[in-house]
């Protein structure tokens, strides 16, 4: 891998963290054997995944299809991540996977269109904030000097993953390969329940209207930051030292953009995305 910061290693037009993964494993996932049965949560990072991943396993654990692991990121995976990885062939199904890459670099049987992939994406701005203060708070990411010049490293993609911008275009248009269901952070702000339901029909798992509250009480912003298999806060405090559940909110975007930076966004957003007609939630 090419070192492009201290921090991440570019690879086939992507900056994994270093020490999680090596272009060696990356390679691998191309014949890597996907089952029917396997269920991947894909997200652009900081667009609400560890919020989806608790949705996800909640609803596999109701009929009791799954195996128990000790937290959210053991009983669903990142599967770019060599970091304390087994052989995920000796796993049960079904297997959850949660990735934040992109489709080229992921294995190709994901496209016989009957893997199911759960997509979320936030808006760019919220994003950005987002992504901002995880990278304060996280040791494995390069420490930002202030959100101007994060914004900057964000925009130009000096920043762990791929283009934001990049990451929606190449989901969104290759959507008729997949089996994939698109939601996104504001609309699963805005009605938790209705995302609950969505993600269930999805799944094709039929559950009861008190199997689904109970899904949705366990994923609200407030019962997640109490939940330490769904928080991360098993993570050593050396490696994140603050919240992965920071705000949960959609708009804080307007505490910290200037003008210039929001419409430097807008109009990326027009030449970029602008022919795929795309609605953001921004309040
Ligand atoms: P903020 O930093 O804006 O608060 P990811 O899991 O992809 O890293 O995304 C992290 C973002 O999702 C954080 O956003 C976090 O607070 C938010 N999040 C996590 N769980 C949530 C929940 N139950 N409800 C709303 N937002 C949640």
């Amino acid at each position: 891998m090419e070192q492009i910061t201290n921090f991440i290693g570019r690879y086939k037009n992507y900056n994994f963290p270093t020490g999680q993964t090596t272009a060696e494993y990356i390679d691998s996932l191309q014949s890597f054997e996907i089952r029917d049965s396997d269920i991947f949560l894909v997200t652009y990072p900081k667009s609400g995944t560890i919020w989806t991943q608790q949705i996800i396993i909640s609803i596999c654990e109701l009929d009791r299809s799954l195996n128990e692991y000790p937290n959210n990121f053991e009983q669903m995976p990142w599967l770019e991540y060599t970091e304390g990885r087994e052989d995920y062939a000796l796993r049960p199904s079904p297997r959850l996977f949660a990735s934040h890459l992109t489709p080229v670099l992921l294995p190709p049987g994901l496209k016989d269109k009957k893997v199911k992939i759960i997509y979320v994406m936030r808006n760019p701005k919220d994003n950005i904030v987002s992504f901002y203060h995880f990278s304060k708070a996280c040791s494995d990411l390069a420490t930002p000097k202030n959100f101007k010049h994060f914004c900057e490293e964000y925009l130009t993609v000096n920043v762990v993953g791929s283009s934001w911008f990049d990451h929606i275009r190449e989901w969104h248009s290759k959507r008729d390969q997949y089996n994939i269901l698109f939601l996104t952070y504001e609309d699963m702000v805005l009605d938790l329940k209705a995302a609950v339901i969505k993600i269930c029909i999805f799944l094709g798992k039929n559950l009861s209207e008190a199997a689904i509250e109970q899904v949705v009480e366990k994923s609200t912003f407030m019962n997640m930051k109490k939940d330490s298999k769904a928080n991360y806060e098993f993570l050593p405090q050396e490696r994140v030292k603050g919240d992965f559940m920071r705000k949960g909110k959609i708009g804080d975007w307007k505490n910290t953009f200037t003008v210039a930076q929001s419409e430097r966004v807008d109009q990326l957003l027009q030449e970029k995305l602008g022919d795929l007609s795309l609605k953001f939630i921004w309040e």
